[in-house]
């Protein structure tokens, strides 16, 4: 199977600088990869013919919700994922909306990136289990996936976010096994497990595992000779 290879841009491209990206993307070889470009939503279309996913939607189809994105209008727009419970974004939603907003995604024809972790502090008190075991029960909640939906779920340590430090493979591997566990737990058997956080073209090599379907690629994403360099490790 493909890997996926999922590129999170985050906010850091201006619009100029993500057709740049565009542009020199276009001469990536692709092919043995399944990749998916989440880019702000102001630039999405500058990605248009890329499996396009988006970093966040709210959970309300239509309805006086100022500043808002819905699910509903991102499937309009040809967005087929949606990351949900990004680290960065876990600080303005709880888990109630959270759940809520893995339902719209699902309702709305396209695929949740759940995203799940721990954070340093959790890592340090020993309680990583218990934190995935909790965000995974309650962001998925009352789902039940027909056999045309799927669910990524990608197990991203907070403290590896952006810090340079990357998890050892045997613990990624360690964690991915007990993420399949909660799953079985949950009744949920459509899905696929990816790993991010710090993936460089200098951890790639240490993190790469047969055990994931794929990798989330944050910072590392919008430097296209990194990404060419980790999508060639990937493949
Ligand atoms: P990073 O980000 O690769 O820059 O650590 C990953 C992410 O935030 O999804």
């Amino acid at each position: 199977m493909k890997k996926l290879v999922v590129c999170n841009q985050k906010m850091l491209l201006a619009r100029d600088e993500a057709k740049l990206l565009r542009k020199a993307l276009d001469d990536v070889d692709l092919s043995k990869i399944n990749f998916i470009v989440c880019p702000s939503y102001i630039n999405l279309d500058v990605f248009k013919g890329y499996n396009l996913g988006a970093q966040d939607a709210f959970y309300e189809d239509k309805g006086t919700f100022t500043g808002e994105i819905s699910a509903y209008q991102l499937s309009l727009l040809n967005v087929k994922f949606v990351i949900i419970g990004h680290s960065e974004r876990r600080m303005f939603d709880n888990e109630k909306v959270i759940n809520a907003k893995v339902k719209a995604v699902l309702r709305n024809s396209m695929t949740p990136i759940l995203c799940v972790g721990e954070t340093k502090t959790d890592k340090s008190l020993r309680r990583t289990s218990e934190v995935i075991k909790r965000q995974l029960e309650t962001a998925l909640s009352g789902v039940v996936l027909d056999d045309t939906q799927e669910i990524i779920i990608a197990y991203e340590p907070v403290w590896a976010i952006g810090s340079g430090k990357c998890m050892q493979k045997e613990d990624i591997e360690d964690t991915i096994l007990y993420i399949k566990k909660i799953l079985s737990m949950l009744e949920i058997s459509n899905y696929k497990i990816i790993y991010g956080g710090s993936i460089t073209p200098k951890t790639i090599e240490n993190i790469r595992n047969e055990l994931v379907d794929g990798y989330l690629i944050g910072n590392s994403s919008v430097f296209l000779d990194d990404l060419n360099m980790i999508i060639k490790c990937i493949k």
